[in-house]
């Protein structure tokens, strides 16, 4: 099958979250399974340049059509993503040459996004129809690309086979369904008779996700248990109507992960590597981590991980209010890092100073550093809101490092809540988001961690096994690309 990639993240040409991960692990599994794929990302001034890849041009000009007859210019980039997937970029200093993919430098949504994605979706689609690339699947990603589904349906594409390709549209997070001032749609292209409250509208004003919901073929989203709870409408931002008249066009499948990036056997990024059979570079992982994070350097202290956008869905706000009553509390350390909204930034900058050698911090964005967290911590803690499907603890996992989450999504069916009966499982869990509930769980990780050692043994060798590659996920795509 020719499968086209439209998305606004690919790991690891740019990434802020697990889209990145997701998309550019994807479509390398489905170019193994012996698909054609080709992603098509924008061009961002931050991306790539300090990558080591090399990237050539490959159409000097592309005219753009968007609604009210304007026309827009860009140029197209392209690469390679390993062996077998080629990337497309599209260039247009006006809406990508800036800092930051969404928001500016405090984190403010930039005032354009609506007309810059709207942009890059009609410009991707004009892309496969310039180069002929007749795909069979359309695969669109979080609300940034679903006017892509729209588009698809809605616009003359001659003899192209875009408007007969089939369209899927993958939900990463229905918490951002780009929401916008309705005065976008003329820009947009899309008439008005689209602007009811099934497709685009959405008290007034346009809502991209659902839109796409609509026309997409297909919709999935990222593991069962948050598939089931949009469905509910407890999780689904209002979307739930929409997702249950898609019906068995609606799917969550688990997203897989790629081991070739994270693996502590062959990891490059920490200092020593390990595995299940031979787990001594973890204490040096650990060592180095202690270090970095300026905790007390003493390897019998476990370390609770962090490595998270600090952002609501994250509960990261409940962790702040009980994170120095653990310490003062319990024989624990933390080692958190992240980036997001200024509040939990200032805070976690903030408390290492409080509680020195038990809390440390760093507050950005490092691809290196998230791998040392994982790799040196003991235990990993996602006290999520809601999570869709999550990658982290998914790493954590392979890394040895076990989670503690919140029952939710994807951390609900990825992680197995420990049994004390008998030490199995691979993580710990609980219900309800409350500092208590963070405290008391953590509590018995660090209590099982000092008094049955035995059993954290075997939860780690049990969490290493575990195997979330895309084999079989991928496989599941394939199937809905020919449903
Ligand atoms: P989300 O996509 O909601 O942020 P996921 O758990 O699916 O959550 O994926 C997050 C990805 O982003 C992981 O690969 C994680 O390592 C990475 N990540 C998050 N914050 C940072 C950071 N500050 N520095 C480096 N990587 C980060
Ligand atoms: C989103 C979700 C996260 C998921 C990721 C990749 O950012 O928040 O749970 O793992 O997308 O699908």
């Amino acid at each position: 099958m020719k499968i086209a990639f439209i998305a606004s993240e690919c790991y690891p040409l740019v990434k802020t979250g697990g889209l990145a991960d997701v998309v550019g692990s994807l479509s390398q599994a489905l170019a193994t399974l012996g698909h054609e794929v080709a992603v098509i990302i924008p061009y961002y001034k931050k991306n790539i340049a300090s990558r080591n890849i090399e990237i050539s041009t490959f159409f000097e000009t592309m005219c753009v059509h968007m609604g009210s007859g304007i026309e827009e210019w860009c140029s197209v980039k392209t690469a390679m993503l390993g062996r077998k997937v080629r990337v497309f970029f599209i260039e247009s200093d006006k809406y990508f040459f800036r800092e930051g993919l969404y928001c500016d430098s405090f984190n403010n949504d930039f005032q354009d996004n609506p007309y810059r994605f709207a942009f890059f979706s009609r410009a991707a689609l004009q892309l496969l129809r310039d180069m002929d690339f007749r795909p069979d699947v359309i695969h669109a990603h979080d609300w940034q690309t679903a006017a892509v589904c729209a588009y698809m349906k809605t616009w003359d594409w001659g003899e192209s086979g875009i408007d007969k390709a089939k369209s899927v549209l993958t939900i990463h997070n229905i918490g951002y369904q780009g929401i916008y001032s309705a005065d976008c749609l003329d820009y947009c292209g899309f008439d008005w008779k689209f602007f009811t409250s099934d497709i685009f509208e959405d008290y007034g004003r346009v809502n991209f996700l659902k839109g796409g919901i609509h026309f997409a073929d297909f919709v999935t989203t990222v593991s069962p248990k948050y598939a089931e709870e949009t469905l509910g409408g407890s999780q689904s931002y209002g979307l739930a109507p929409y997702l249950r008249s898609k019906n068995e066009r609606y799917l969550g499948i688990l997203n897989g992960v790629d081991y070739s990036v994270w693996d502590p056997k062959t990891d490059e990024n920490i200092p020593e590597n390990f595995s299940a059979r031979s787990f001594k570079g973890k204490a040096a992982c650990k060592r180095e981590l202690q270090k970095r994070f300026a905790l007390d350097e003493n390897e019998n202290i476990p370390v609770i991980g962090v490595v998270s956008r600090f952002a609501h869905q994250k509960g990261l706000d409940i962790l702040a209010k009980t994170v120095g009553r653990i310490v003062d509390s319990m024989v624990v350390q933390f080692a958190i890092m992240g980036s997001g909204e200024a509040e939990l930034e200032n805070f976690f900058r903030w408390i290492p100073g409080e509680k020195h050698g038990k809390i440390g911090s760093f507050i950005g964005y490092s691809d290196e550093m998230s791998h040392l967290v994982e790799a040196g911590s003991d235990f990993f803690i996602m006290p999520s809101r809601y999570e869709p499907c999550g990658l982290n603890q998914i790493y954590s996992l392979k890394y040895g490092t076990l989670p503690i989450v919140r029952n939710t999504g994807g951390l609900s069916d990825t992680v197995q809540q420990y049994c004390e009966a008998d030490g199995s499982g691979t993580g710990f869990k609980f219900d309800y988001l409350s500092t208590d509930a963070i405290f008391d769980t953590v509590g018995w990780a660090v209590s099982t961690y000092f008094d049955r050692p035995k059993h954290i043994d075997k939860m780690r060798k049990a969490a290493m096994k575990c195997d979330f590659s895309w084999k079989n996920s991928a496989k599941e795509y394939e199937k809905i690309y020919k449903f």
